[in-house]
């Protein structure tokens, strides 16, 4: 059964890589952000606080894998409410088994506790970044796609925000597990992050 774990920053590009290195590999993919950004949907849409763990949990406990699809997941707001909706360990842990029971068949999973909480026992653990001024302005090309109207400076101070909240957090904050391959993707297109990602892969996996 194998699993990749792939962790790191916001905007990094690790989704992209998670789900190309599924597709190489023939393995399922777990984008575990959405867990997250479902959670707080579900907050939001209940009227609640996404910095009150109560709300948390309880909308946390109820996610199931049809609360995924959803395409609003994928905006800002959403996004910045699942970065404050995560500080809370008892969020984290109703999500736990989730993870846990996707991982359990074999699979890709990305986010940002997945080689040091969720699998630490992974075949193989990256960990993504790029820096802060790439990462903004790829997100911004994103947003503007969802037809959102940020400016790249925007979109540079959250995700300075966003990079503090989740590696300074008390549970299961941001960090590159021990044994994790880094891999940092500045100035490289998505294909020259893949084909680096693949070798890191196939060095541990082909044998
Ligand atoms: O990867 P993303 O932008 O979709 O994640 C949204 C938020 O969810 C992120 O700011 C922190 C949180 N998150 C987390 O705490 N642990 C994960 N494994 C994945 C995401």
């Amino acid at each position: 059964m194998t699993v990749i774990a792939i962790d790191g920053t916001f905007a990094s590009g690790k989704g992209t890589l998670g789900k190309g290195l599924a597709a190489h590999y023939g393995l399922p993919y777990l984008d575990t952000g959405k867990l997250y950004r479902a959670t707080a949907k579900r907050v939001l849409d209940a009227g609640g606080d996404v910095s009150n763990s109560s709300d948390g949990t309880n909308a946390a406990k109820r996610i199931s894998a049809k609360d995924l699809a959803d395409p609003i997941l994928k905006s800002g707001p959403i996004g910045a409410a699942a970065s404050k909706v995560s500080v809370h360990p008892d969020v984290r842990a109703a999500l736990f088994k989730f993870q846990r029971d996707f991982a359990a068949k074999g699979g890709v999973l990305d986010g940002r506790d997945i080689g040091t909480v969720i699998c630490p026992d992974a075949d193989v653990k990256l960990y993504v970044t790029a820096s802060p001024e790439e990462r903004a302005r790829r997100r911004h090309a994103e947003l503007t796609g969802y037809g959102e109207t940020l400016s790249v400076a925007d979109v540079l101070a959250q995700l300075k925000e966003r990079d503090t909240r989740d590696s300074t957090r008390a549970a299961a904050p941001l960090k590159p597990a021990e044994d994790a391959h880094l891999l940092d993707t500045t100035g490289m297109s998505i294909a020259e992050v893949l084909k680096a990602a693949i070798e890191m892969c196939d060095a541990i996996l082909v044998r």
